[in-house]
């Protein structure tokens, strides 16, 4: 009995040395300690002794049993150790490789030049406000007091929806629209988009951007408007920036104004941008009518105000030299990739 053990014990350890995976471990534990393996024929072999070696026997076989199932514990544990390290080993990535870089668009030169724009008016205390760009003949036209013969309202000019709804012309209605919603004091500036009936040619595009202005509060005055519009252009342009205000006519505003502003292209020396002059026009401004603020609800008596309007298309060719605004609006990657 006791070489019975010892070579089933031999065995069981020489066919362990060679079970490379769980599944040869598994079969191996079948083979020695399943219901017909070869240790648990051994125990039935008990029965057939004598009865005083039976306690002894049993002893035997059941350390031998439990040998195997350490040895196969123990096989079992380094696989599953091994396994782990494999599989950290594989999936082990470096952290300080560098990255994939994923394509990255850029802002519209007309967002950049705006962003630029809005922020300077933020710190000087400004709300950014929107409009309709389907927009009311009555805010478009008449309460800006533009009277029904005058010349902007033209078929040419204009796009009508119907006859009393056009795309607006510029972005002055939001002024009505926010002096009818808001009581002074008022400080906005409205961006949009504005449409007119013109043929496409470097300068000229049936649509097109600009930035619209109002301020409405007691004691403003002209000063204020010109203080305005200088501190925005010096820090927009530069430090060294000089401004023109040149009498101007628009019906919403008396007095108004025409404002130029040193070319920053040439810094004043002359160029073809500002056609050699050194100035470039960049702005209409003016006192707000009384007319319009008695239309809106307000008293001129209490309240005056001013404005000013922008092309936005316009001040971003200046900045950056472009001298066709169709390359605005043509979305041409090229041309976009420039404003990274
Ligand atoms: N709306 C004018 C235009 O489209 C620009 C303008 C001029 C706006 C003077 C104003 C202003 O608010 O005061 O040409």
């Amino acid at each position: 009995m006791k070489e019975k053990i010892k070579g089933i014990l031999s065995e069981a350890m020489q066919t362990l040395q060679a079970a490379g995976d769980t599944q040869a471990l598994n079969d191996l534990r079948v083979r020695f300690l399943g219901k017909k393996g070869s240790v648990t024929a051994l125990m039935k072999e008990i029965g057939a002794a004598a009865p005083e070696e039976r306690a002894e026997m049993g002893k035997m076989i059941n350390d031998l049993r439990s040998k195997i199932e350490e040895a196969i514990e123990d096989a079992l544990r380094k696989i599953k150790n091994s396994e782990k390290k494999d599989r950290l080993a594989s999936e082990r990535a470096d952290v300080t490789l560098p990255g994939h870089k994923l394509p990255l668009g850029s802002l519209h030169p007309l967002t950049i030049v705006y962003h630029e724009i809005r922020d300077i008016f933020l710190r000087m205390g400004f709300d950014v406000h929107e409009g309709p760009e389907v927009e009311c003949d009555l805010y478009n036209f008449e309460m800006l007091n533009i009277p029904k013969n005058h010349p902007s309202r033209d078929m040419q000019d204009t796009f009508y929806i119907s006859d009393d709804v056009v795309l607006r012309t510029h972005t002055s209605p939001v002024q009505i629209r926010t002096m009818l919603r808001e009581k002074p004091p008022i400080r906005m500036i409205c961006p949009g988009r504005v449409y007119r009936c013109d043929d496409v040619d470097a300068t000229h595009s049936p649509v097109f951007n600009q930035i619209e202005g109002l301020v409405v509060d007691k004691h403003v005055t002209l000063a204020n408007l010109k203080g305005t519009i200088n501190s925005f252009l010096k820090e927009f342009y530069g430090e060294n920036t000089k401004t023109k205000f040149r009498p101007g006519y628009f019906p919403f505003t008396e007095p108004s104004a025409e404002v130029d502003a040193t070319c920053s292209l040439c810094g004043g020396e002359g160029c073809p941008a500002c056609k050699g002059a050194g100035m470039i026009e960049v702005l209409g401004c003016g006192m707000v009518n009384p007319v319009v603020l008695t239309g809106c609800g307000i008293d001129p008596e209490e309240y005056a105000g001013f404005a000013f309007g922008l092309g936005l298309d316009r001040l971003t060719n200046i900045k950056y030299g472009i001298t066709d605004i169709r390359l605005l609006y043509e979305n041409d990657v090229r041309f976009l990739n420039q404003f990274k």
